[in-house]
């Protein structure tokens, strides 16, 4: 079996496994110059020629033990109807979402726009070096939710903040809705070859606990408990970027396989945590991005507190583009050599 899916189910290795979130991007040259080809980011998402190409790039240069599907999480709204773009330099944009729209959201039609995302995994999958894990992933209902309310990027997702506190029985009706929506589009994309997902919940750092259970904790516990009754074994790794101490709650009660940890994480804590299930993280990307003894520093510490259990080594949130590609061959060093004491 695959080193990462033996992670999954329960095993430690002196060397864990090791990929990267956005490992497909922009630092990379090659992944540039796809990009530049597609015409446009979305365009490229939609070519599963052209996507496949970029989800294999960095396994090629780098061989990381798993390739992330390229996509987006926001391809799911659209798929819905919900007009989307993305700008340079200001993420993405959508018509902000009100209360009174989601009873037009195509739920019935979404899946067959997502057609192209199941074929770049068909494709993906019969290129893989047979070693190498294929992880499938959409955004969480929370996070997904804050980008259709606003309508762009916000540093703390007032706008569906405050549509979940002044509208709690459509934001409950939206969080559903995009609760199905997605578990599908996951059982489709593991029906279309995915080793495992990865539910991205970006925006969960910023709700207090209550709107935490009702808007992260209880969305992914009804997706998993959807896919899991298609796919009873699907490994699938749940990422709360912030939920800091809410982790421990998160992770008993929507009983992923494995938890994503982002940097802000105290490694005593992870090392608990990771008593009741295998962990993912957590590399501040600004170390990676400094490279030298912060990374080093960095990679030492992760691998002293979490190489005794199941673990896989990733970063604590994707890397940025002005990461040199020497400093990711680096930690890929230090971390499958052993030699960062
Ligand atoms: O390599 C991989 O990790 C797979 C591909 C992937 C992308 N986005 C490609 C991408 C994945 C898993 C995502 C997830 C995603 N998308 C999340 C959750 C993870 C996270 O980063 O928090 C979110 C919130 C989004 C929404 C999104 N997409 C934003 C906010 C942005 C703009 C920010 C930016 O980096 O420009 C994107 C664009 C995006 N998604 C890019 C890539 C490679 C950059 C687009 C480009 O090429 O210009």
């Amino acid at each position: 079996m695959k080193k990462l899916l033996r992670v999954l189910a329960g095993e430690k290795f002196e060397t864990p496994p090791i990929w990267m979130m956005r490992q497909a991007g922009r630092y990379l040259p090659e992944y540039r110059q796809v990009r530049e080809q597609a015409g446009s980011f979305l365009n490229l998402c939609a070519n599963p020629v052209l996507a496949a190409e970029v989800t294999l790039q960095p396994i090629r240069r780098f061989g990381f033990d798993a390739a992330i599907l390229f996509s987006d999480i926001l391809v799911v709204p659209q798929a819905l109807g919900r007009s989307l773009r993305f700008e340079e330099g200001k993420g993405p944009l959508m018509e902000p979402l009100a209360a009174a729209d989601i009873a037009a959201l195509a739920a019935a039609e979404a899946l067959a726009c997502l057609a192209p995302v199941f074929e770049t995994v068909e494709r993906v999958k019969a290129e893989l070096p047979s070693e190498t894990a294929l992880i499938g992933f959409c955004g969480a209902p929370w996070t997904v939710a804050t980008y259709m309310i606003a309508g762009h990027a916000t540093p703390d997702q007032a706008p569906a903040r405050l549509f979940a506190y002044r509208q709690p029985q459509e934001f409950a009706a939206l969080m559903d809705l995009l609760a199905d929506i997605s578990a599908d589009y996951l059982i489709k994309q593991l029906e279309a070859g995915a080793d495992c997902v990865q539910i991205f919940d970006s925006w969960a750092g910023v709700l207090d606990a209550q709107s935490f259970e009702l808007a992260c904790i209880a969305p992914v516990r009804r997706m998993i408990g959807k896919i899991r009754a298609r796919f009873p074994q699907a490994p699938i790794i749940a990422f709360p970027r912030g939920a800091g101490a809410l982790y421990r709650d998160y992770a008993a009660k929507t009983r992923a396989t494995a938890i994503g940890l982002d940097w802000t994480v105290p490694l005593d804590f992870a090392a608990q945590l990771q008593q009741q299930t295998p962990i993912q993280g957590n590399l501040d990307p600004m170390r990676l991005l400094a490279g030298g003894e912060a990374l080093r520093q960095g990679v030492a510490a992760i691998m002293q507190s979490l190489q005794n259990r199941p673990f896989i080594f990733n970063l604590g949130h994707g890397i940025t583009p002005e990461t040199p590609i020497e400093n990711v061959e680096i930690m890929l060093k230090l971390v499958r050599s052993g030699e960062y004491a």
